[in-house]
C-alpha cells in the first residue's frame, strides 16, 4: 500500500498528549501542508493562527467549560458537568483556521486545509483531534470578547471555520471504528 493511504487509514483522533512541545521544524511542515490544500477559485482564504502559549490555552480551556456550561443545549451542559471533561486534553498546541468571511468558500477552504495538516501531522508520528468547540465557543458574545482579551485576534474579516490540537500521543493508537457500509453508489 503507497504511504499515503497508509496515512490516511492510520490517522486517528488523539484525545491524550505528553506536554512536550512539537520542534518548529516539524510544526513548519504541519503548516505548509496546510497551505498545499485546494481552494475555491485558488483564493486561499485562510489564515492560521498556532497557540502553544499554555497560559493561554489553559484560560481557553476553562473559558470554554463556562460557556457550556452556559449554553442553552442540554447535551452540551451535560459533556461540560462530566469530571473528565477536557477541551484541548492538555495538547500543547491548538491551531485555529479562520477565513475571510466574504471569500467565496471559506469554509472548505479552511476545513480542507486542516485535513491537509492533520494527515501531514499523522505522517510525521504527531497526534492531532479536530476541536469543533472553538468554532461553537467563538459564534458565543463572550467568546469573542474573551479571544480578544486573550490577545487571540484574527484577520479583519475573519472567523474561525477549523481548529485542531497537535501534539504527541500520550497512550497508544486507538484501532478505527469499524467503518458504515452502504455509503458508495456507483452508477456505470
Ligand atoms: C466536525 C467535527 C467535529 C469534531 N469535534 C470534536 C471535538 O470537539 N472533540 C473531539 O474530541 N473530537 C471531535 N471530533 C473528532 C471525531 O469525534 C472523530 O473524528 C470521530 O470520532 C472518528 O474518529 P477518528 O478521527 O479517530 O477516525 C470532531 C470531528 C469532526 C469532523
Amino acid at each position: 500500500m503507497n504511504a499515503t493511504i497508509q496515512t490516511i487509514q492510520r490517522r486517528r483522533s488523539i484525545r491524550a498528549y505528553k506536554p512536550d512541545q512539537i520542534d518548529q521544524g516539524t510544526l513548519d511542515l504541519i503548516l505548509e501542508a496546510g497551505s498545499y490544500a485546494p481552494s475555491a477559485m485558488n483564493q486561499q482564504s485562510w489564515h492560521f493562527t498556532v497557540i502553544r502559549n499554555g497560559a493561554i490555552l489553559e484560560k481557553l480551556e476553562a473559558s470554554c467549560k463556562t460557556v457550556f456550561m452556559e449554553s442553552n443545549s442540554e447535551a452540551l451542559r451535560d459533556i461540560a458537568r462530566r469530571k473528565d471533561f477536557s477541551v484541548f486534553y492538555s495538547a500543547p498546541v491548538l491551531v485555529i483556521i479562520t477565513g475571510d468571511t466574504a471569500a467565496l468558500a471559506p469554509q472548505y477552504d479552511c476545513t480542507l486545509a486542516m485535513q491537509n495538516m492533520m494527515l501531514a501531522a499523522a505522517s510525521l508520528d504527531i497526534g492531532s483531534c479536530w476541536m469543533h468547540s472553538v468554532m461553537m465557543f467563538y459564534e458565543t458574545e463572550k467568546g469573542k470578547s474573551i479571544f480578544r482579551d486573550l490577545g487571540v485576534v484574527f484577520p479583519e474579516g475573519h472567523k474561525p471555520y477549523a481548529a485542531a490540537v497537535f501534539g504527541y500521543n500520550a497512550l497508544s493508537l486507538p484501532e478505527p471504528e469499524p467503518r458504515k457500509s452502504g455509503k458508495v453508489t456507483i452508477l456505470d
